[in-house]
């Protein structure tokens, strides 16, 4: 049976993830998967995570399974952190999944569920796992233009154009904030004009949120998802607590789905439980417990909202930094969008040959598309990024 097997095509983040373990040289730099590490390169446990399972190893008294989608305490809690107060709750279905990626596959399956036909459309470039899962589920899918790579901004007017093509009932795949993997972002008035679009051509938004909190904040960072819940009548969210609650491993994400009304909520609701039941029955509960202990308790709220604000301040600062060391060295203005970037990542607009040179010559791993992880530099290693960026031509 397994002779039949093909191999897979390797995932490129993980791919990456594995040369930079293998290269001996001692002053190599870890630009590649999207995990936050600090100045001293520790990714740490943020200290409202570890307070937390503190106290819930004192108070948890049974490991019993939770519901089939979740806790609703949880669902509740994210969904006030997400969506707030832009929709009625009895138009929103939720499902507790394995990690961001966990909701998105659990989304893409109750589409396909529903529309067995509609295109998902997704931003080009987007996260590879979007196209890979998408591809997996033998679902059809599309591209928009996003990201002008001369510029390294988003081309808003490419996008627009090609969302004029999208069909009623098409799904629309949007980041909610901090793109991966350009970090080139959506405006206020931008967003006006996506959610008119979609509402003309009746399509229907899917917003991947997986860096809430990581480019202006909490707030500021969901006013994309929560302008189009406040208008649109479906809608779905993949929203993740890997990043911003440095639960990496717990795998820890949710679905939400808005329904036109309470009554296909409802049903929806049921296709989301029966969705987790066939794919992996109950989700992992220790993340979510934690993260709805934070968010419902004042004092661990405060503390971890503090330990986050200062990871996404240290992230604008290597930007900052970055974009002028690179100044510095050009006497130019062409890197200034380094600093307007937002999130953890930052398209440089290099060449698949530079991207090499630098990781021959420097020892700087980044993704081939010029993809860099920010929280993968310090200021000692900024300098060293700018100036193999300049050698190698970018
Ligand atoms: C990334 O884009 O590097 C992260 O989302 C990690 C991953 O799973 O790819």
């Amino acid at each position: 049976m397994f002779g039949a097997l093909k191999p897979q095509p390797a995932d490129k983040i993980l791919k990456l993830m594995q040369a930079f373990r293998e290269d001996p040289r001692g002053d190599k730099i870890d630009l590649g998967v999207g995990v936050y590490r600090n100045a001293e390169g520790v990714t740490p446990v943020m200290r409202a995570v570890k307070e937390a399972e503190k106290q819930l190893w004192e108070l948890e008294t049974t490991k019993a399974y939770t519901g089939l989608v979740g806790d609703p305490g949880y669902q509740q809690a994210m969904a006030d952190l997400v969506i707030a107060d832009t929709v009625d709750r009895d138009r929103v279905a939720a499902a507790h999944t394995p990690g961001g990626t966990g909701a998105i596959r659990q989304s893409l399956e109750l589409i396909r569920m529903a529309a067995p036909k509609a295109t998902v459309w997704l931003s080009a470039p987007t996260w590879p796992n979007h196209p890979s899962i998408l591809k997996y589920l033998k679902m059809p899918m599309a591209e928009y233009r996003y990201f002008d790579k001369t510029s390294c901004t988003v081309d808003f007017e490419g996008m627009m154009a090609d969302l004029e093509k999208v069909k009623p009932g098409d799904v629309v795949l949007l980041h909610g904030c901090c793109h991966n993997p350009t970090g080139a972002n959506l405006r206020g008035p931008e967003w006006e004009q996506v959610a008119d679009l979609l509402l003309e051509k009746d399509a229907i938004p899917f917003v991947d949120i997986a860096y809430q909190g990581f480019g202006d904040g909490l707030r500021d960072d969901a006013a994309g998802v929560r302008l189009l819940a406040s208008r649109m009548p479906e809608m779905l969210i993949a929203a993740s607590c890997s990043k911003n609650f440095g639960i990496y491993r717990e795998r820890t994400g949710i679905v939400l789905a808005i329904a036109p009304d309470a009554k296909t909520r409802d049903v929806t609701q049921g296709n989301l439980a029966y969705l987790n039941r066939q794919n992996f029955s109950f989700p992992p509960d220790h993340g979510a417990r934690l993260v709805t202990m934070i968010l419902t308790n004042e004092a661990l709220r405060r503390e971890w909202k503090d330990e986050l604000e200062k990871v996404r301040r240290g992230m604008l600062e290597l930007r900052m930094q970055l974009a002028e060391a690179l100044r510095d060295m050009t006497g130019s203005d062409r890197f200034g969008f380094i600093a307007d970037h937002r999130g953890m990542f930052s398209m440089l607009g290099a060449t698949p040959e530079q991207v090499e040179k630098m990781r021959a010559d420097s020892g700087i791993y980044m993704v081939g598309d010029s993809r860099i992880n920010i929280a993968g530099l310090n200021s000692n290693t900024v300098p060293k990024l700018a100036e193999a960026m300049v050698k190698a031509g970018v």
